[in-house]
């Protein structure tokens, strides 16, 4: 068949109901997609085993938040300043095109996206367009908002932004989520949903879209405790690594278990590991390739503004190479600290220590036989007031002002006195650290479309085919009558209600020659077909067929159904049925 895998995989995906263009009866835009009848149902899929690793195992509870945030949540996160990309308009043909892209998909530099502005501009200066393709020559190189900006309310009084992550909704609920886990760290919060990014010229179908779907998780810790506390879980699970000395190096990746990893400084922390490995178990759960899968380390210039240490797992793609879909990041305190600075609220947990200990302060301390004369009544509150002060804020010459109860009033050094006096100290405020993993459900979809699309020859011709995991597959169990008489096409329709009474997405199909029936379902992933002849009729069998060896096994209908639960919980393979 001609055209390259991507063509092949994005031609079954439009024809058979996974993913489609947008609008297209007005003109596709690009960036955007609509997911059809399949391609929902495989989404939800994956997004529901995402929820079983994050939701139900970790214990890590689901928030949903709008998708349209005030401005003030984006300039503190540095999103309004800072979240762009390198632009320049081509001086020939006019068009827009991203100035790290382009010198990187020119051979000139393998992390064009660390250059700074100056920098592209030479590259850019011996690089033909991509589009007219004649030589760029001289051409500025500016920052491009990456934000969708919006008005909310009549007369665009209020600036709203569509979120570029689903995160900051999380973190602006940090105060609400700390009383629900009961004021103890650490733990772990997530959100699935949509977020925007008006990227500059998205060339890259489902790998680089303007509207997406996030699935993430903000796990807060403490910062100086980075031990995970299952870290057992996954300490001896091995995955090849590509830290940043060795892309330095030019050597591959390494090998190694989470232990390693930590110990030999490879990963930052356990957090970090534990969450590399689940998301190693993750994306092999769900189809991708553990052969086209890969963990590559940020170079230090490449990093987030926020990340300390951060991951990307990569999946290999025919078409564009190394393609990140998860990112593994430790934010450390930076989005709290810039929530708690921009808002004036605190973004701490008051941590207990085991036993109170005692310690010298500097503090001021009141003095209650001259306080007590002046002020008479309001004594004690001002002499709370004057032991809350910072002995930091006192200027030189003594004096300084409290209010209480919204009265200004003048405390002279004859009031107070400095010094060094013993506290029992119960506990202290911490501000979190946050560890993030961060997936791009579409990416991972497409990706697990190209990893288990097949082309295979068979003695009586050829057929295509998605090896889907059963717990991914949109349709589970096909269910054909040999032919649509003598009550074989009754019972199928039968068996399919049984099925789906039991929570399974089944599909009746009696169009056509049985082998025809069986290649369509193959090419759309379907992993089990019951088969409907003469002898269920009679002694109330079916044959179960397995769309990857194409084996089938006889078995009576009342075990159907269970078997098939069973069969797509993973619970049963179907060798153990032969
Ligand atoms: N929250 C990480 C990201 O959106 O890239």
């Amino acid at each position: 068949m001609a055209g390259d895998v991507y063509e092949r995989v994005m031609d079954l995906a439009r024809r058979r109901g996974f993913v489609w263009p947008t609008s297209e009866a007005y003109g596709a835009v690009a960036g955007f997609i609509d997911y059809g009848p399949l391609g929902a149902m495989m989404k939800r899929r994956i997004e529901d085993t995402w929820r079983n690793f994050f939701v139900i195992r970790e214990g890590f509870y689901e928030i949903e938040c709008p998708t349209i945030g005030q401005e003030a949540i984006y300039v503190a996160s540095g999103h309004v300043k800072g979240f762009t990309d390198k632009m320049f308009q081509c001086p020939h043909c006019g068009e827009f095109f991203r100035a790290d892209h382009v010198v990187e998909n020119g051979g000139h530099c393998e992390h064009a996206a660390a250059l700074d502005e100056e920098s592209l501009a030479r590259e850019l200066a011996e690089i033909p367009c991509p589009v007219c393709n004649e030589t760029i020559g001289e051409v500025t190189v500016f920052g491009f908002s990456l934000m969708f900006r919006t008005s909310i309310g009549p007369g665009s009084q209020r600036t709203g932004y569509l979120r570029p992550e689903t995160a900051q909704g999380i973190f602006t609920d940090f105060a609400r989520l700390l009383r629900f886990y009961r004021d103890k760290l650490p733990f772990g919060v997530t959100q699935i949903g949509k977020s925007y990014r008006n990227e500059i010229s998205p060339r890259q179908g489902m790998i680089r879209l303007r509207e997406f779907t996030q699935a993430e998780a903000e796990i807060f810790v403490h910062p100086d405790r980075k031990e995970h506390p299952d870290f057992d879980r996954y300490a001896d699970y091995r995955m090849p690594l590509l830290g940043y000395p060795a892309q330095l190096a030019g050597t591959g990746a390494t090998e190694m278990s989470m232990a390693e990893a930590v110990r030999s400084g490879t990963v930052a922390n356990e957090y970090v590991a534990y969450y590399l490995a689940l998301t190693h178990e993750f994306l092999m759960r769900v189809g991708i390739s553990p052969d086209r899968l890969r963990f590559r380390q940020h170079l230090p210039d490449e990093r987030a503004h926020y990340a300390e240490d951060c991951w990307d797992a990569e999946c290999l793609s025919d078409r564009f190479g190394w393609v990140e879909t998860v990112g593994i990041a430790d934010r450390t305190d930076y989005d709290l600290r810039a929530h708690a600075s921009h808002s004036g609220e605190p973004f701490t947990v008051f941590i207990q220590y085991p036993e109170p200990i005692r310690r010298t302060e500097t503090r001021v301390v009141p003095r209650m036989g001259a306080l007590g004369p002046r002020f008479r009544g309001s004594a004690k509150a001002i002499a709370e007031a004057i032991a809350a002060t910072d002995p930091a804020s006192i200027p030189g010459d003594g004096g300084f002002v409290v209010t209480v109860g919204g009265n200004a009033i003048e405390i002279g050094p004859e009031l107070y006195d400095v010094r060094e006096v013993e506290v029992e100290v119960q506990g202290e405020e911490v501000m979190p650290h946050v560890i993030e993993p961060s997936y791009g459900i579409d990416r991972i979809l497409y990706s697990i479309l190209e990893h288990s699309f097949g082309e295979e020859q068979l003695e009586d011709g050829s057929r295509t085919v998605l090896h889907l995991p059963p717990a991914i597959a949109p349709i589970q169990v096909a269910v054909f009558p040999l032919m649509s008489r003598d009550g074989m096409d009754g019972l199928a329709l039968e068996i399919v209600r049984e099925l789906k009474s039991s929570g399974l997405m089944a599909e009746y199909d009696d169009s056509g020659a049985i082998g025809r029936r069986y290649r369509r379902q193959d090419e759309i992933g379907t992993p089990f077909a019951v088969t409907v002849d003469y002898d269920s009729l009679e002694d109330g069998t079916v044959t179960l067929r397995d769309r990857d060896t194409m084996r089938q096994v006889r078995l009576p209908r009342s075990r159907l159904a269970l078997t098939c639960i069973e069969l797509c919980t993973g619970r049963l393979r179907f060798n153990d049925l032969e």
